[in-house]
């Protein structure tokens, strides 16, 4: 237990808080629904009147496992509702949540846009007896831009607690009720003991809550992914090099992963790391950083690193194919990763995009993300199933490691492919069967 550790004292039993949710979206639905299942009394809030009305008929307008079950749950015990007007629903609340969008602006800064407007609004309504809690990814130093938002409307700023997420898409639902730390970040204690309380009225008694400032809870967000990011570069990286060596990169991860400094999470090398989270952060952290003068080597060299993964991928394809143009690539997996139909920064953009301008022809394939794609790639074919969409292609290229990828039945493939070639940018094959069956085989670092 660290000094800083807020234990829960079994001795008194916490009541229900009444709860806003500002922000519909993935983490505000999250966070609203599992706050829910505690026990409190929750409103989640959004502008747009056509996801709340989906999400008061129980139904989640993206693809989350868990999370539409979890909503209706609590919908059935009304311990969540949803509202398009935020003056109702912060009336009355003890504690106001803010998980409104923070995207990347066109210099790689968070945009604030949607924090300054919410907490202009707030100023005109609260009461001021809330708590304010930023949940959303904000850059270093917005509790106190928050502050002067209220200062500037001439009203006393409310208590504003840091309390920054670490949900990941496909895993939302565990990691809000399963996280690895509570972090709770500001300069009032009572508000921060009772953001604790909130948590502690339902997480598992062994999940570690933390109190910190502001600034340094704000900065710990965007370092996490900052560091995951650079553990997958470093990964890809070596597993480029063990392409080289003739060295399973299976096995050097393992190895080096038992030392539990290293670990053996996160370890997985694939085609470039994706999503909405580690773009934008990263960008955010470099241009935070040249704001101060100060050279963030490594973060750098990360984000060019996975530019490169991208090009290492389109490469492996070349090599199996020689000539690329007018050939057929079947793709296997568009969504950033598996259990997402999520296609924001997926690396499929970029390596579908590559092949091409190299005048392949293209279909794609995938589990849950095909319904979005052509908003990412316009025009791309698709087709509905793995089989239908290898038949007669010159090569099969894996992205995202979804299960059924995994169970593939080679076989099959080996009779309805026009040649038999396979790069595995998720290393879900068995390469020595996948040779036996007479394919030209190219893992990550598997070879
Ligand atoms: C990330 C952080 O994990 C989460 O804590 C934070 O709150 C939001 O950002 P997420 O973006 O959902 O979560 O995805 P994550 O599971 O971290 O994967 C990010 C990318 O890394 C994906 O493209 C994934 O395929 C890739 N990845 C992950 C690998 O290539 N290898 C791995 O071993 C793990």
């Amino acid at each position: 237990m660290t000094e800083n550790e807020i234990k829960k004292d079994n001795s008194y039993h916490i009541a229900a808080s009444n709860i806003c949710v500002i922000g519909a979206g993935f983490v505000g639905l999250v966070t609203a629904s599992g706050l829910a299942q505690f026990g409190h009394k929750v409103v989640c809030v959004d502008t747009d009147k056509s996801k709340i009305d989906e999400l008061t008929n129980g139904r989640v307008p993206f693809y989350e496992p868990d999370l539409q079950q979890l909503v209706r749950d609590n919908l059935n015990k009304k311990t969540i509702s949803f509202s398009d007007n935020l003056a109702d629903s912060v009336r009355g609340k003890d504690v106001v949540f803010i998980a409104v969008g923070t995207p990347s602006g066109v210099d790689g800064r968070a945009e604030l846009s949607n924090i300054d407007s919410v907490c202009r609004e707030l100023a005109e309504i609260l009461s001021g007896k809330e708590i304010l809690v930023l949940k959303s990814t904000v850059p270093l130093g917005t509790s106190e831009r928050v502050k002067k938002i209220f200062e500037k409307a001439g009203k006393d700023a409310p208590p504003v607690v840091s309390c920054p997420e670490f949900l990941r898409e496909a895993r939302a639902v565990h990691d809000f009720f399963y996280p690895s730390r509570i972090l709770i970040g500001g300069d009032n204690d009572d508000a921060k003991k009772k953001i604790a309380e909130i948590f502690l009225k339902g997480v598992n008694a062994a999940v570690p809550i933390v109190s910190t400032d502001n600034k340094t809870a704000e900065l710990v967000k965007y370092a996490a992914n900052a560091f995951l990011a650079t553990k997958i570069g470093f990964v890809n990286e070596l597993a480029g090099f063990c392409d080289l060596l003739g060295v399973n990169i299976k096995d050097v991860s393992k190895y080096i992963g038992m030392d539990p400094r290293i670990g053996t999470k996160f370890m997985e090398p694939g085609p470039g790391w994706g999503g909405s989270c580690f773009m934008k952060d990263l960008s955010e952290l470099m241009g935070l950083a040249k704001t101060k003068d100060f050279s963030l080597l490594i973060t750098n060299a990360v984000l060019k690193a996975n530019e490169k993964q991208f090009e290492l991928v389109y490469e492996k394809v070349c090599e199996l194919l020689s000539n690329i143009k007018d050939k057929k690539i079947a793709v296997l997996g568009l969504a950033f990763k598996a259990e997402t139909s999520d296609m924001r920064y997926s690396p499929a953009i970029p390596i579908i995009n590559k092949l091409l301008q190299s005048g392949a022809r293209v279909i794609a394939y995938d589990p849950k993300a095909s319904e979005g794609a052509r908003e990412f790639i316009p025009g791309i074919d698709l087709a509905d199933d793995a089989y239908k969409t290898a038949e007669s292609a010159d090569c099969l290229l894996i992205l995202t490691e979804w299960n059924e990828f995994r169970s593939l039945d080679l076989e099959k493939l080996a009779e309805t492919m026009n040649s038999k070639n396979i790069v595995d940018a998720r290393n879900l094959l068995d390469p020595a069967l996948a040779r036996k069956l007479g394919f030209k085989y190219i893992g990550m670092g598997q070879n």
